[in-house]
């Protein structure tokens, strides 16, 4: 749980930090890093290394690996820390622990500032409940791509990095703030999951989905590939919409750009259709409309 990692962060000192952070810099290269590579890079005599070793793992934030050779691994436990660590520099950390939602690849959490006002933390954790078989029916595979660790890293800096993307653009999406490894700090929205609002004029809202995977595809060249009511939120009062959870994006050039496209417009056409029983081809003719529209306000590339 997050909220014993927190914690923890007052428990250590920047020699325990930066044993941690070496071992998160050499994920790439080493599932357990060899005790003189630690012992090097922190400028200490294996001793010295060993005991603040022990300290670490006694908190469950390394693994102490004897056989073969001596080395040492970061856990999850081990990568949350560094990045409440990072975090606690942005918000007040210990209000993190509070989880707000389990996902299929993330946990949310809302947290703080100083001011009291909320953010979101996504923590990515893929391999959380498949981690066993994937590794006996790929094995070697955990290894060699530096584990789940480096996998979850990976999908938060993706994710980031697309989210500056699409907010750059101006599309309606959670205005992300920092990465630190696999945790993404982003603005609260105030909106909640399409399929858990009852509309008071769908068509309204519907219109506003629509311009937003417009401007995506269109102003910031990205399309959702994954779209559907679990993605998208909504504020009822003003039907305000988000749309979230872009890790599996697509760039407008890739060769199946325009099947995704539709895919995730025919996914929101379909919920429209069965929630408030518009008829389809009246939600085709409003998503024609709607982009007719925007290609006349210059919109669109000759391409597309
Ligand atoms: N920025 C945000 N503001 C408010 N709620 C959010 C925000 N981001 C995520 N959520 C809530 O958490 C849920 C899961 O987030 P999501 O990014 O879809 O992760 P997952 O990959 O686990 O589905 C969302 O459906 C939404 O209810
Ligand atoms: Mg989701």
């Amino acid at each position: 749980m997050l909220s014993d990692v927190v914690d923890i962060v007052p428990k250590l000192r920047s020699k325990h930090l930066r044993f941690l952070k070496i071992l998160a810099r050499l994920l790439r290269r080493y599932r357990y890093v060899p005790i003189y590579v630690v012992s090097n890079r922190l400028g200490l005599k294996s001793y010295f290394v060993r005991k603040i070793a022990e300290y670490l793992s006694k908190y469950g934030l390394i693994e102490i690996r004897k056989r073969e050779y001596e080395g040492y691994g970061l856990t999850t436990r081990g990568l949350d820390l560094l990045a409440l660590h990072v975090l606690g520099g942005l918000v007040d950390i210990r209000r993190v622990a509070k989880r707000f939602d389990v996902g299929k690849e993330a946990d949310i959490h809302i947290c703080y500032t100083g001011d009291g006002t909320p953010y979101i933390v996504k923590v990515f954790r893929l391999g959380r409940t498949s981690f066993k078989k994937v590794r006996s029916v790929r094995p070697g595979y955990y290894t060699s791509a530096g584990g789940w660790l480096l996998l979850n890293i990976k999908a938060a800096g993706k994710e980031y990095e697309i989210l500056q993307r699409l907010w750059n653009a101006g599309v309606s999406v959670p205005k992300p703030i920092a990465k630190a490894y696999h945790m993404i700090l982003m603005e609260y929205v105030p909106g909640k999951e399409l399929h858990k609002v009852q509309l008071a004029s769908p068509k309204d809202v519907f219109i506003e989905i629509v311009r937003e995977i417009l401007k995506a595809y269109y102003t910031a060249g990205i399309v959702h590939a994954d779209l559907s009511e679990y993605n998208v939120l909504v504020d009822e009062r003003n039907f305000e919409v988000w749309l979230i959870d872009w890790p599996q994006w697509l760039d407008v050039d890739h060769i199946e750009a325009q099947d995704y496209l539709r895919k995730d417009i025919e996914q929101i056409i379909r919920f429209f259709n069965r929630k408030y029983r518009i008829p389809m081809n009246e939600l085709w003719g409003i998503f024609e409309g709607v982009h007719r529209e925007y290609k006349l306000m210059g919109g669109s590339g000759e391409t597309h």
